[in-house]
């Protein structure tokens, strides 16, 4: 404590201050960091592993659930959490190297989002079947709208000497954030839509472990992400 406020991870960072000062709320978050970073390690390698075993890999629908999963876990929830505060991962990072980091992540993860939507919607054509009629594919489908749209924008609020004519980069900043995070929680709400995939290949104690560590990735993320739309809106309003 300093000053009777709590003394913020950058500070502490920074300093490469004595431990008494680490506040106890501090070490919380730093714990539920870990908890988040535990979760999504977990769910991501299940995830994976049971495609892996259990889907044939010549088929389109087996790129589908792998490059679909895999861009929003573990890719998108680690370039969102990377500008956390609280962040473990990112804690020693400088600013412009977690920005880097961030957008290199959201390439991929934008990459992997549209060819596992392309190979499913061919897969699609060549049954005969119609598209984007389920609550997961209009789910998925208005989540890859919002983050090329997002990642557009945040290019525009990278790029701020040539852009900042034609658009402030803090209100840039606010929407590519704003998108990005709707992208994300839209993005997960239809891989939710398809967790029982735990149930039909594992056990009822593993489907009970996804369906919690997706709720914990969730609520941590958009609590992270509140947090930084604030600061960003006190940016635009003073
Ligand atoms: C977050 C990741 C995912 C996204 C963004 C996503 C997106 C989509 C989209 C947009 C479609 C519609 C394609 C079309 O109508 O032409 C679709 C179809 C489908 N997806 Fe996914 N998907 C994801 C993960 C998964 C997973 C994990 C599974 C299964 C384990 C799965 C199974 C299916 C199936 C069975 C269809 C065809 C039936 C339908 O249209 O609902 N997807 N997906």
């Amino acid at each position: 404590m300093e000053n009777g406020t709590s003394v913020s991870t950058t500070t502490l960072v920074g300093r490469k201050t004595a431990k008494e000062e680490i506040s106890l709320l501090r070490r919380l978050l730093w714990l539920a960091n870990y908890i988040y970073h535990q979760a999504l390690t977990l769910l991501s390698v299940l995830l994976i592993w049971i495609y892996i075993e259990n889907y044939d890999r010549t088929t389109l629908r087996f790129w589908h659930v792998l490059l679909s999963t895999a861009a929003y876990l573990p890719l998108m929830a680690i370039a969102i959490i990377a500008f956390a505060e609280d962040n473990i991962l990112t804690l020693y990072f400088p600013r412009k190297k977690i920005y880097w980091v961030h957008g290199v992540l959201l390439f991929i993860s934008c990459a992997f989002i549209t060819a596992g939507i392309s190979v499913e919607t061919h897969a699609k054509r060549q049954r005969g079947a119609s598209h984007f009629q389920s609550d997961h594919a209009i789910l998925g489908l208005v989540s890859w709208v919002l983050i090329v749209v997002s990642i557009f924008i945040g290019l525009l609020a990278a790029n701020t000497q040539l852009f900042s004519k034609y658009v402030k980069p803090v209100i840039a900043k606010f929407i590519h954030n704003f998108l990005g995070i709707a992208a994300f929680f839209i993005g997960i709400a239809s891989l939710f839509d398809k967790i029982d995939v735990v149930r039909w290949y594992a056990s009822e104690p593993v489907y009970q472990a996804s369906y919690y560590s997706i709720w914990i990735i969730s609520v941590w993320s958009i609590l992270a992400a509140l947090k930084s739309l604030y600061g960003q809106i006190r940016n635009i309003i003073f």
